[in-house]
């Protein structure tokens, strides 16, 4: 038995720390959205009690560090499940690129071994078990758009936002969420209007949305890589409104109203970056 499962990467709309926590997490609030750049995994029951990935990436590993791996063995112990699992994973998401890309592989195969074995586990469960994969999994298992609180593990859907396009530029370096997040001082960081982007969800309002998205990290990324405030600002003097960091970065998006905007702003960020895309919100 073989099957597929699509695994959208994530743009954040809003990304706000509360607090920080005893366990060296953050309490956060962060509003998702999936993107129409997605990479694409592919399950096979093997006999063999074992989990094998496979994948062409330079940057990804395919033994047990590789987060589909950890979803795979995580579902498997929790289940009790002795048949083996090859993941095939077909990158196109780039890594370390504040898109979420290996939390949603891992929210794949949390998806798709559901499938494969016919098990009807409810997605909450899913996503309790993804959240002991990491923080944005649990998000991933979802899809479509929602705000995640505490870690990142409590998920309540919203509003898909107005329809539009997305540009985004990845720069030629990989952040360290961990890195990013431990610079931050809680106290003195200006939050984004949370409240004001969910209405805005709600109104499909397009400008307001542009106007609220906001995210605390930008800053700390911005001073440590000099490279994305660069694209920032070519972004924002390619004519683009809603522009903003995704995650801990380093890939900055733009949300454009009109195709023909957002093409003319793709085609500027092409020669000055070498990672640029355009797709559409999916959420
Ligand atoms: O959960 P995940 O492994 O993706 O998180 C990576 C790192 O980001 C953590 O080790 C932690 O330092 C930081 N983090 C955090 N608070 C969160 C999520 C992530 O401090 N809510």
């Amino acid at each position: 038995m073989v099957l597929f499962e699509k695994a959208p990467a994530k743009i954040n709309l809003s990304l706000d720390v509360l607090s920080k926590r005893d366990d060296g997490y953050h309490n956060v609030e962060m509003i998702m959205t999936t993107i129409d750049l997605a990479d694409r995994i592919t399950l096979r029951s093997i006999n063999r009690d074992r989990i094998e990935v496979s994948l062409e990436s330079r940057f990804v590993p395919s033994d047990e560090r590789n987060l589909a791996y950890k979803a795979a063995n995580a579902f498997k112990q929790k289940y009790g499940i002795k048949t083996g699992v090859h993941i095939h994973i077909e990158k196109s998401i780039p890594v370390s690129a504040g898109l979420g890309g290996g939390s949603t592989d891992a929210a794949a195969v949390l998806r798709g071994m559901n499938r494969l074995w016919k098990l009807d586990i409810p997605t909450s469960e899913l996503a309790t078990i993804g959240a002991t994969i990491g923080s944005d999994v649990p998000f991933c298992v979802y899809g479509n758009t929602a705000i995640a609180k505490g870690r990142g593990e409590i998920i309540e859907p919203l509003s898909s936002p107005p329809s539009c396009w997305v540009v985004l530029a990845k720069p030629d370096i990989g952040v360290s969420t961990r890195t990013i997040f431990q610079r931050i001082q809680v106290e003195g960081l200006s939050h984004p209007n949370t409240s004001a982007i969910m209405d805005a969800l709600r109104q499909k309002h397009f400008h307001k949305m542009c106007a609220h998205i906001g995210n605390v990290l930008e800053d700390i990324t911005l001073a440590v890589y000099p490279e994305v405030q660069r694209i920032k600002c070519r972004m924002e003097q390619a004519g683009a409104s809603g522009v903003l960091m995704s995650g801990s970065g380093p890939t900055v998006y733009s949300l454009v109203e009109h195709q023909s905007k957002a093409q003319r702003i793709y085609n500027g960020m092409r020669g000055f970056c070498e990672e640029v895309y355009l797709v559409r919100l999916l959420g």
